[in-house]
C-alpha cells in the first residue's frame, strides 16, 4: 500500500502486461509506421544530452582507441552502474567491449574538436589527443571534466543498437570547467 497526500491509504495500480525486460526489440518491430528517420531525430534532439569519450587500450595494438556518445547515463549506485547505447554500424565498439577496462571520459566544452575526432570514421582518432592513465590503464582524455573506469557487465540487444550496462571500478573528477552540451544536432555550453 502507498500513502497519499491525504493520508489515507492507496491500493496499488497492477502495471499492464509487457513483454519480458530481456526480450531483444527486433529491427522493423515498431508498431507506429510514420515514423521515420528525420522526424525521430528532430523529435528526440530536443532532449539535451552531454557528450562522452568512450576509451580504451586497443588489445592488438596497444594503442588508444575510443567512440564519442551521447547516449551515456548513470544507473546504479549500489552496484554501481552506468549504461550507454552502441550503434551495430560501429567499428570501434567490438575493439573496446574486449579491452580490459573501458574509461568514459566526460567531455568539457573547449573539447568539441575531440568529439569530432572520435567521431570520425576510420583513421588515426586519438593522433592530436592528449591523454594520461586510469589506475587501470585505460586513457584519460586530458581536458574531460571527470573520468569513470569501467568493464562491461551485460550488453542487450536493442534494435539498431546494443544497450552495454558497465561497471565502475574507479571514477575521478579531472579538469575544472564546463560541459560541452549535444542538442538539435549542434553543440552548446551552460550558461546556468
Ligand atoms: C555528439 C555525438 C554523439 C554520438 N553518440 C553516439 C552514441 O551514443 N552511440 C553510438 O554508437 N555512436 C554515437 N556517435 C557516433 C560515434 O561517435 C562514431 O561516429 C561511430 O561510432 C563511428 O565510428 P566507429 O566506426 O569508429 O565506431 C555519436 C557521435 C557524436 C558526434
Amino acid at each position: 500500500m502507498t500513502a497519499t497526500p491525504n493520508g489515507s491509504a492507496a491500493t496499488p495500480v497492477s502495471a499492464p502486461a509487457r513483454p519480458p525486460v530481456s526480450a531483444p526489440v527486433s529491427p522493423g518491430s515498431s508498431t507506429v509506421s510514420d515514423i521515420d528517420g528525420m522526424r525521430f531525430r528532430s523529435v528526440l534532439g530536443r532532449f539535451a544530452t552531454g557528450v562522452v569519450a568512450i576509451t580504451a587500450i586497443d588489445q592488438e595494438t596497444a594503442k588508444p582507441i575510443g567512440l564519442a556518445a551521447n547516449s551515456f547515463t548513470s544507473v546504479s549506485l549500489d552496484p554501481p552502474l552506468v549504461a550507454f547505447c552502441v550503434a551495430h554500424t560501429s567499428s570501434t565498439w567490438p575493439r573496446l567491449r574486449v579491452a580490459d577496462r573501458l574509461c568514459i571520459n566526460i567531455l568539457s566544452e573547449p573539447q568539441l574538436d575531440v568529439c569530432r575526432q572520435l567521431s570520425m570514421k576510420g583513421g588515426d582518432k586519438f593522433a592530436t589527443i592528449d591523454w594520461t592513465t586510469a589506475p587501470g590503464g585505460s586513457p584519460v582524455i586530458k581536458e574531460a571534466l571527470a573520468w569513470i573506469e569501467c568493464t562491461v557487465e551485460s550488453e542487450y540487444p536493442a534494435g539498431d543498437h546494443m544497450i552495454i550496462v558497465a561497471r565502475v571500478h574507479h571514477l575521478d573528477k579531472h579538469h575544472e570547467g564546463e560541459p560541452l552540451l549535444f542538442y538539435q544536432g549542434g553543440y552548446g555550453r551552460f550558461d546556468g
